[in-house]
């Protein structure tokens, strides 16, 4: 019989279900809340109020968009943690009354080690190349930037990760400080194209070993924009192109180094990204000359994946399922990964 797989994630300011037979994707529903833009990031407590609206019609959309009925689906999957403490209640509770309901096993999942294995979700009508392990994950998002070592689906180990601000957080919050908008990635990606990212430099931080930091680059470009229309009000205007490419450069410069020194160290040359910056196309890019040049397999997500789905809790829970791993009634969400 096939195994069936719901997953539910509702992290941050995404509501998630999807469905997953065996390896393969039946349906992946997101509602993604609007609400936040005005603020220029998101406000917890509106993104919990969000989720409970969301929840209940994201997930029979995703049980029927898959063509199943509730009593088929074999276990119930949850993002346990990291991410906001209220919206983690809102698809932990939402997880356990179905369970309940329907009778069926809970499994938790750790969101990231969903980032790490979205790489794996099959669908009906694509042929998806999968890393072979070990494995390097690039993880790469608003709340993480780390290099994992992916031994297994189930067996990880943290390489290298930041000390200060996640690489996301860099693009997010120097986006609001250049009044370029909210989220500050696709934004500066997207500017970044039409500029020339070697017209400016940042400096560089210096971290031992293979982590990584970002709050010096932020400051960095802050006093650099600061100065720059102390002296011509309308710099930023003029160079808008030019700061978001050469700012781009300088952050996937920093991730490379490590990710290059990573992959040195470990002779391993099956290289994945994941997270909501791998869906930038200037990383993306690098990612694969990297890998021409170093005999590197790079595998990168699909963009549909890249941000926070379901889909992803669905195949991380599936391992966990087939492993035989049940998360009881009284487990409770955690918004730091150190919690897990
Ligand atoms: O993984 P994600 O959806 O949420 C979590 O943090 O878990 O990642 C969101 C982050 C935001 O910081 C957003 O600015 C960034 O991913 N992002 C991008 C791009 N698309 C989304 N960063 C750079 N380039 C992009 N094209």
């Amino acid at each position: 019989m096939a195994d069936i797989i719901l997953g539910i994630e509702s992290s941050c300011d995404d509501t998630s279900a999807a469905i997953i037979k065996d390896r393969v994707l039946m349906s992946n529903v997101i509602a993604s809340q609007a609400v936040h833009k005005s603020y220029g990031g998101v406000v917890p407590e509106l993104a919990s109020r969000a989720h409970e609206q969301n929840i209940v019609p994201v997930i029979s959309e995703a049980i029927s968009q898959a063509g199943i009925q509730p009593e088929d689906i074999s276990a119930i999957a949850f993002t346990r943690g990291p991410g906001l403490l209220g919206s983690l209640l809102v698809g932990t509770s939402f997880a356990k009354a179905l369970a309940i309901a329907l009778d069926k096993p809970l499994v938790m999942v750790n969101h990231l080690q969903g980032h790490v294995l979205a790489g794996f979700v099959r669908e009906p009508d694509r042929e998806v190349r999968e890393p072979s392990f070990p494995f390097l994950c690039l993880l790469v998002s608003g709340g993480n930037s780390q290099i994992v070592k992916v031994n297994s689906p189930l067996d990880f180990e943290i390489l290298g990760q930041t000390i200060d601000d996640a690489v996301g957080e860099a693009f997010d919050k120097c986006s609001k400080m250049m009044g370029l908008g909210y989220p500050g990635g696709p934004i500066i990606d997207k500017l970044a194209k039409q500029g020339n990212p070697d017209r400016f430099k940042f400096a560089k931080p210096h971290i031992p070993g293979l982590d990584y930091s970002f709050s010096g680059i932020k400051t960095s470009l802050l006093y650099f924009v600061r100065d720059e229309m102390a002296k011509d009000p309308e710099f930023m205007d003029k160079n808008r192109e030019d700061i978001c490419a050469s700012f781009q450069k300088c952050l996937i410069d920093i991730l490379m180094d490590k990710l290059i020194k990573a992959a040195k160290q470990t002779g391993i040359k099956e290289i994945a990204i994941g997270g909501g910056v791998s869906a930038n196309s200037g990383l993306r890019n690098r990612i694969e000359e990297e890998g021409r040049k170093r005999g590197w397999n790079t595998y990168l997500p699909q963009f549909k994946f890249t941000t926070d789905n379901a889909a992803m809790i669905a195949i991380a829970g599936y391992f966990h399922y087939l492993n035989g791993e049940r998360a009881s009634l009284d487990v409770a969400p955690v918004s730091r990964v150190a919690d897990f």
